[in-house]
């Protein structure tokens, strides 16, 4: 087994690097093993077994890079492949290593944010068809009623570095309208894919003042802190040198030229291409 460990952060594209951001600035003794499936994104409009293949195949790659846990900051992903991976792949593949989304760590703490009960959702198509989002919110607060809103042209508006043109306020106010009309009462609205936290300014512009924006990045590093903590076995295995890696399916120089934006400073990825 390799001497680097690292935890492995896997997303379609850019957007996982929002909530890595947060996990090395809450963890940073950890190494980290980014992987963005960039030459395959977006994700959000594929089928479920589309979705399944390309995030098993991403998380194999990661599994052979040494990461014994790997985050799936890819609400896409989660919705969609997280739970067959578990279930049916990992006691087969890799029965001693673990592999964690971010819609249930989102979903256990979203009761915080809502004092109506009427929560909004924006993320991509295959997420709000997956109904994660209702399923699970109703696990822990089966008193809030959920609506939910596709908003397909948002991350296209962010791969394609169009999220701060004026354009973009077009289609971030054409979504939130739709919601809003769903319950007056929405007090609540969680950007439920990790492309977003790229528009938030100019969602927030269209949301009245008194609701509150639940961005993921923050409660996805506090659930992984917590998570750590409960599973010493897994906990000791990572390794602590501070080291962060960035691979990507695409262009190694796109990569490096977008990520910034996501990640919030420079950095240098390498491509890879998946077997
Ligand atoms: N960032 C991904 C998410 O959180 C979706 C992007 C995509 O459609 O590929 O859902």
């Amino acid at each position: 087994m390799s001497s680097s460990q690292p935890i492995g952060v896997f997303d379609s594209g850019y957007g996982g690097l929002t909530v890595l951001k947060e996990l090395a600035a809450r963890l940073p003794q950890y190494d980290y093993t980014y992987l963005g499936d960039n030459a395959r994104a977006p994700y959000g409009t594929r089928s479920f077994e589309t979705v399944y293949h390309y995030t098993l195949e991403c998380v194999q790659w990661l599994f052979r890079q040494g990461c014994p846990l790997v985050i799936l900051a890819c609400n896409t992903a989660s919705a969609k492949a997280l739970r067959s991976i578990q279930q049916h792949d990992l006691p087969n593949i890799a029965p001693d290593r673990r592999v964690l989304g971010v819609i249930r760590p989102t979903t256990e703490v979203v009761g915080k944010f809502t004092k109506t009960g009427k929560v909004g959702i924006l993320a991509t198509r295959g997420t709000v068809l997956s109904e994660s989002y209702p399923i699970e919110i109703a696990k822990f607060y089966p008193d809030i009623t959920v609506f939910q809103q596709a908003c397909p042209l948002w991350v296209p508006l962010v791969e394609n570095n169009e999220h701060d043109k004026p354009g973009a306020d077009y289609f971030v106010e054409e979504y939130v309208q739709q919601l809003l009309a769903q319950s007056p009462d929405i007090d609540a609205v969680l950007l439920a894919c990790t492309h977003y936290p790229l528009l938030q300014h100019k969602i927030a512009r269209y949301l009245p003042q008194s609701s509150r924006l639940i961005v993921q990045g923050e409660i996805v590093a506090a659930s992984l802190a917590d998570y750590l903590q409960r599973h010493p076995e897994i906990e000791s295995r990572c390794s602590k040198n501070g080291n962060l890696r960035f691979f990507t399916t695409d262009s190694a120089e796109d990569f490096d030229n977008h990520a910034s934006i996501f990640y919030g400073k420079p950095l240098k990825s390498t491509h890879i291409v998946l077997p």
